[in-house]
């Protein structure tokens, strides 16, 4: 009998009885693991409870030789002890395998760890940032992304992403608008399902799943002024109806982690914050999986003046029910001693610690604690055929269409001289834009690259500007944009040659992402002043955006024809925006984000408050809610997104006027394609509560679906109506749907001008 049968004898008895009474079971929402896990916590020593408590980053070449001193050395110590439950950030299967080894062979008891990473959008395949695929509003294809990101990271050896981010963000200055599904409350609830669904599948001990994170809770999207990590205050208005509801959709699809987050909220750290941790998430949604805490969140309550010391703050996280302490030492240092010392019950470790064996159980990491760690698997599986087909398809689905005067769009395929301008038309690495760890520098499809497969014409490349100084990773290059112009001459002079110009510019790949805010919002570095060179000679361009957050781009908008948003699409890049540039593709993306004129109207969203003053009546007034040097109005509207083809919605219909509790209506109108090409539209379906017990938003999303259309056909589309649609969070401090009248819009954006009313009585 090897070790690790030994140690784990009683557990894996136990363990096989179980298994073989129910073998039928596949859904691990059935599973009952709770008579094991109270066997094992019998087992365990306070220490050792402890130590499931405890991430660690990977912090040394495990196959390598033995720390013998500094952090890894501690932190190899404490692996060995079985103070460690769950490591972070580690690479591969053979890296895997020695640390789960260790874990397995060498403790007293033999629990697995849990290897966390942040597969985020892709693990060495990648697929669009997060954002990009929120434009397609396609749940199927989202959802089938995160399963190709599953399915490549766990055969690396993982078993947990940290993923998806659900935050709602307003402001596009926050880096990490990259990293969610944009602002509104109802696509993002939506997006966040779908990646769970995704990421996690139906049987969490199938191999080729990962355990889901929902982060942060909660409100990190909402840092002041858009500068990351910043103080947060909002209403309980904003928190209920517009930050919680995709996480609440996380817990309803199933999602078994969650991790807090760096800010405050109503003063108290995230961390360390009872109301949301424990009665908001566990006790009112009753999340039975475990919380996470943000990288060095717990000890960075010390900063926040929240925590006196680093036992102060494990004290205080412990007790507002952070389960689990990534990177701060702070539960592996404090928590025995603050049990003795009764100031944090061992019931409360118990039930920190059932929910955390809770999540090894589903993942079969009892049964099998080596069942991610195959190298075959591993090798046969990175960057498999279909994941790169996958990666496209979705890359391909999130571009849209932001302007296309005289149908400049699509490019003829042949006989035309084109000249492309822009350092990221020929890069290859911000494509794959941030968080993507897994991926190699310099593995993306650059947009030169897809132009070759469309030999027809003739490609002049001109770099023109450099986007940022070097490669802005975690320097304060970030914020030095180059002012070097010498490239300008010839970018010109390419253009002046050229029967169209296709102009890539936007920011570098780690331009956006975590820690880059910017209170800018224009093209990076003199990229501006290369659009408007090129542009005095010739003014037939198309303008390709790589960027990851929604930019200020006006004067584009009024000068260029031709205008296709693609954000950072991943290792298929190239090939995307190539295919629908020459109309291989029709574009069907609408934005998630809406897009501003200037950084001044920031935070800007198409769900806001009427006011008292909203537009007068007579023009010439100054006292209402406006600006005397720019337009309320953004410049790209949530929802909009032009195609090749264009779509009319009519006949409009309500099959009654008003409905009861428990009652619902059904809206209908005629779709139609009425271009010659085929296409896909977004028909979007908002409402306006008139007047409620707490002020309501001027238009609520409450309803989408993607539809194909062949050119000249008509569609007839419907959406149902009921007390789940129009219900808020009240004045009642709960989700109820108040008895008023109604607006409902339908059409492609949310500037949508088709309307019509009803009530609920
Ligand atoms: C981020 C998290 C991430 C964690 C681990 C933190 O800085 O805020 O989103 O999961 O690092 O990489």
């Amino acid at each position: 009998m090897n070790k690790f049968s030994s140690k784990l004898l009683l557990v894996f008895l136990l363990s096989s009885v179980f298994s073989c009474q129910k073998k039928e079971i596949v859904s691990q929402k059935e599973k009952n693991y709770e008579s094991k896990i109270d066997s094992i916590l019998k087992l365990m020593t306070l220490e050792e409870k402890v130590g499931q408590m405890n991430q660690y980053n990977g912090f040394w070449d495990a196959t390598g030789p033995t720390p013998k001193e500094g952090q890894a050395a501690i932190k190899y110590e404490h692996l060995k002890k079985g103070l460690v439950g769950s490591m972070l950030n580690v690479k591969g299967v053979k890296e895997v395998r020695a640390l789960q080894k260790i874990a397995v062979e060498e403790t007293r008891l033999g629990i697995p760890l849990l290897f966390g990473f942040d597969v985020v959008h892709g693990y060495k395949t990648i697929s669009p940032i997060p954002l990009a695929e929120a434009a397609s509003w396609d749940l199927e294809a989202i959802k089938k992304s995160a399963e190709i990101a599953a399915a490549e990271a766990a055969a690396t050896g993982l078993n947990w992403t940290f993923a998806p981010m659900v935050d709602i963000s307003r402001d596009a200055r926050w880096g990490r608008v990259m990293e969610g599904a944009g602002e509104d409350p109802y696509l993002g609830s939506q997006i966040a399902m779908a990646r769970v669904q995704g990421f996690q599948g139906n049987d969490l001990s199938n191999e080729f799943t990962l355990a889901a994170c929902a982060k942060h809770f909660a409100a990190y999207g909402f840092a002041e002024a858009g500068r990351d990590y910043n103080t947060v205050d909002i209403s309980h208005n904003t928190l209920h109806n517009v930050i919680l509801p995709p996480f609440k959709a996380t817990v309803d699809a199933g999602v078994r982690t969650f991790m807090n987050s760096f800010n405050e909220l109503d003063g108290i750290p995230a961390t360390g914050n009872i109301h949301l941790q424990k009665e908001i998430l566990k006790n009112e949604w009753k999340f039975d999986g475990f919380i996470v805490s943000d990288w060095g969140s717990m000890g960075e309550m010390i900063a926040h003046g929240y925590a006196e010391d680093l036992k102060d703050a494990a004290l205080k996280a412990a007790n507002a029910g952070s389960d689990m302490d990534m990177e701060s030492s702070g539960y592996v240092a404090h928590l025995v001693t603050l049990v003795k010392e009764n100031k944090v019950k061992e019931s409360d470790i118990d039930e920190a610690v059932r929910r955390i064996l809770r999540i090894k159980f589903e993942l079969g990491l009892f049964e099998n604690p080596y069942k991610y760690c195959d190298e075959e698997r591993e090798a046969a599986t990175i960057g498999k055929t279909e994941f790169h087909e996958g990666v496209l398809d979705m890359a391909k689905k999130s571009i849209v269409l932001l302007k296309n005067q005289k149908n400049l769009l699509p490019l003829a395929k042949e006989g035309q001289k084109i000249a492309v301008i822009g350092a990221l038309a020929d890069d290859k690495t911000s494509p794959l834009g941030s968080w993507r760890i897994g991926a190699d520098d310099n593995t993306a499809v650059s947009v030169l690259e897809g132009l070759k497969n469309y030999p027809g014409n003739t490609v002049v490349y001109e770099k023109g500007a450099d986007v940022a100084l070097g490669e802005p990773k975690f320097t304060k290059e970030t914020k030095i944009n180059t002012t070097d112009k010498s490239g300008f001459p010839k970018a010109v002079q390419a253009a002046k040659n050229a029967d169209v110009v296709v102009m890539v510019l936007g920011e570098h790949g780690l331009q956006s992402g975590e820690g880059r805010s910017r209170t800018d919002l224009g093209l990076p570095g003199v990229q501006q002043e290369l659009l408007e060179a090129v542009f005095n000679v010739n003014p037939n361009i198309v303008l390709v955006l790589a960027n990851g957050r929604p930019l200020t781009i006006e004067w584009a908008d009024q000068n260029i024809p031709a205008i296709l948003e693609t954000w950072q699409l991943g290792t298929q890049s190239g090939h995307a925006i190539a295919q629908v540039l020459y109309g291989d593709y029709n574009p069907s993306g609408k934005l998630p984000m809406t897009f501003p004129r200037n950084v001044g109207q920031v935070p800007i969203y198409y769900n806001y408050k009427n006011t008292g003053r909203p537009v007068p009546n007579e023009p010439e007034s100054v006292f209402w809610s406006h600006y005397i040097d720019s337009e309320n109005t953004p410049l790209y509207p949530f929802g909009h997104g032009l195609s090749y083809t264009t779509f009319s919605y009519s006949n409009l219909s309500l099959d009654s006027k008003s409905f009861t509790k428990n009652g619902k209506i059904t809206v209908s109108f005629d779709l139609k394609n009425t271009g010659n090409v085929d296409g896909k539209e977004v028909a979007q379906l908002y409402i306006r509560d008139i007047v409620a017990s707490v002020t309501r938003p001027v238009r609520e999303l409450k309803g989408f679906e993607l539809v194909s259309l062949k050119a000249g056909e008509t569609k007839r589309i419907s959406f149902t109506i009921d007390e789940k649609t129009i219900a808020f969070y009240s004045a009642n401090q709960k989700w109820e749907a108040e008895p008023g009248n109604f607006k409902l819009f339908i059409g492609g954006s949310s500037y949508t001008s088709l309307e019509t009313d009803f009530k609920f009585n």
